[in-house]
C-alpha cells in the first residue's frame, strides 16, 4: 500500500512537471486528484488494511493528495499567467479596457462669429445673399463710384486675375449686384470672403466681412445709427458706448467709421486700443447718390444706408486676441478653445 502510494506520488510529479500547457490541466486533475482516480481508489482500500498501520497510512495518503493538490494549483496558476501575459489567450476583447473617444469637429471660430453676426441681422428682418470671390472690376469699384484711377483705389491693394478680374477686395459689390435686380425697399446682409495683398498682426490677405445695407423711402443716418447700436448691443453688452467718427468711402456720402468702447479696458485705455479707449469695428455711411444712379434707383426718391464690418475684427475683440494670424495657422490647439 505504502509502496503504491509513493509510487503514484512520484508519478503525479513527473506529469505535473511536464504540464505546459492550459488544456493539459483538466485532465492532469481528473486522473490524480478526481474522484475516480487511482488515488481516490487507493484512499477506499485504507478501510481493509490492519488497525495499526491505518492511522499511518492514512496520514501519508492525506500528505501525498494535499501536497499534490497544492502544487497543482500553483502549476495551474503558473501556466495561466505565463499564457496572458504574452496575449495567446485572449481571443475575446477586455471589456475592462477604457474605450477610444471619437473627437467632435467644430465650427472654426471665424465661421461661428460670422453665423452669430448673420443671425442678429436676420433677427432684424434682413435677408441674406452670397456673392462671387473672383468679381469684376465693374462691381469692385465701378459701380461703386471708384473709377479708374480715382486715387479711393490705393485704399485696397488689390490682387488682379486679369485686367478686368480680381479677387474682390470687400464685399460692397454685392450692393450693387442685389440692388441691380430688386426694387426698393430692400434690406440685406451679404458675408463672405475678401482679398487685400496686406499681412501683418491685425491683417491677413483673406479676411471675412459681412455687407449691410437698407434701401426705402426716408432712410436717415439715424435709422443707421439705431440698426448699428441694436446690433453692437447684441454682439457685445448692453452697455457698450458708439461713437462715429467722420471717414471717407467713395460709395457713401456721408461717411462714416464706427468705433465702441474698448471691450477689453472699457474704455480707460489699453495696447488693444492703443490707449484711446475706442476700436473700429465698421464702416458705413449713406448710399452715394451715384451707386443709386449705376443701378437704375431714383435717388430723389429712395435713400439707404449701408454698412461693412471685419468678422475677424469683431471675432478678436470679443475673444480678447490679439494676433489674426492665430485664426489661419490651424494649430488645434489654438482653434478647438472656441
Ligand atoms: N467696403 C468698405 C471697406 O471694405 C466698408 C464699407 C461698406 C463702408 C459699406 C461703407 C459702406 O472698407
Amino acid at each position: 500500500m505504502e509502496e503504491e502510494l509513493l509510487r503514484l506520488q512520484k508519478e503525479a510529479e513527473q506529469d505535473l512537471a511536464s504540464l505546459t500547457e492550459i488544456k493539459e490541466l483538466e485532465p492532469f486533475r481528473v486522473k490524480y486528484l478526481g474522484r475516480k482516480s487511482e488515488f481516490t481508489g487507493l484512499m477506499r482500500l485504507l478501510g481493509g488494511v490492519s488497525k495499526e498501520d491505518r492511522p499511518r497510512l492514512g496520514k501519508l495518503a492525506n500528505e501525498i493528495k494535499a501536497e499534490l493538490e497544492n502544487r497543482f494549483s500553483v502549476r495551474k496558476t503558473d501556466i495561466e499567467n505565463q499564457l496572458s501575459a504574452s496575449g495567446a489567450e485572449s481571443t475575446s476583447p477586455d471589456l475592462t479596457l477604457p474605450g477610444r473617444t471619437i473627437p467632435f469637429g467644430k465650427l472654426h471660430p471665424v465661421t461661428q462669429i460670422m453665423e452669430e453676426i448673420c443671425s442678429i441681422f436676420e433677427g432684424m428682418g434682413f435677408g441674406v445673399a452670397e456673392g462671387p470671390d473672383v468679381e469684376t472690376d465693374f462691381y469692385n469699384f465701378e459701380a461703386l463710384n471708384i473709377p479708374k484711377h480715382h486715387p479711393a483705389r490705393d485704399m485696397h491693394d488689390t490682387f488682379y486675375v486679369n485686367d478686368s478680374l480680381l479677387l474682390r477686395t470687400h464685399t460692397s459689390p454685392m450692393q450693387a449686384r442685389i440692388m441691380e435686380n430688386q426694387d426698393p425697399p430692400l434690406r440685406m446682409i451679404a458675408p463672405g470672403k475678401v482679398y487685400r495683398r496686406d499681412s501683418d498682426i491685425t491683417h491677413t490677405p483673406m479676411f471675412h466681412q459681412v455687407e449691410g445695407f437698407l434701401v426705402d423711402k426716408k432712410v436717415s443716418f439715424a435709422d443707421l445709427r439705431g440698426v448699428l447700436g441694436a446690433f453692437i448691443s447684441k454682439m457685445f453688452d448692453d452697455d457698450t458706448a458708439i461713437r462715429a467718427r467722420p471717414s471717407y468711402f467713395p460709395f457713401t456720402e456721408p461717411s462714416a467709421e464706427i468705433d465702441i468702447g474698448c471691450v477689453i479696458c472699457r474704455g480707460k485705455g489699453c495696447r488693444v486700443c492703443k490707449h484711446t479707449g475706442w476700436l473700429e469695428i465698421l464702416g458705413a455711411g449713406m448710399i452715394d447718390p451715384e451707386v443709386f444712379r449705376q443701378v437704375g434707383y431714383d435717388p430723389e426718391k429712395y435713400s439707404g444706408f449701408a454698412f461693412g464690418l471685419g468678422v475677424e475684427r469683431i471675432a478678436m475683440l470679443k475673444y480678447g486676441i490679439n494676433d489674426i494670424r492665430l485664426y489661419y495657422e490651424n494649430d488645434l490647439r489654438f482653434l478647438s478653445q472656441f
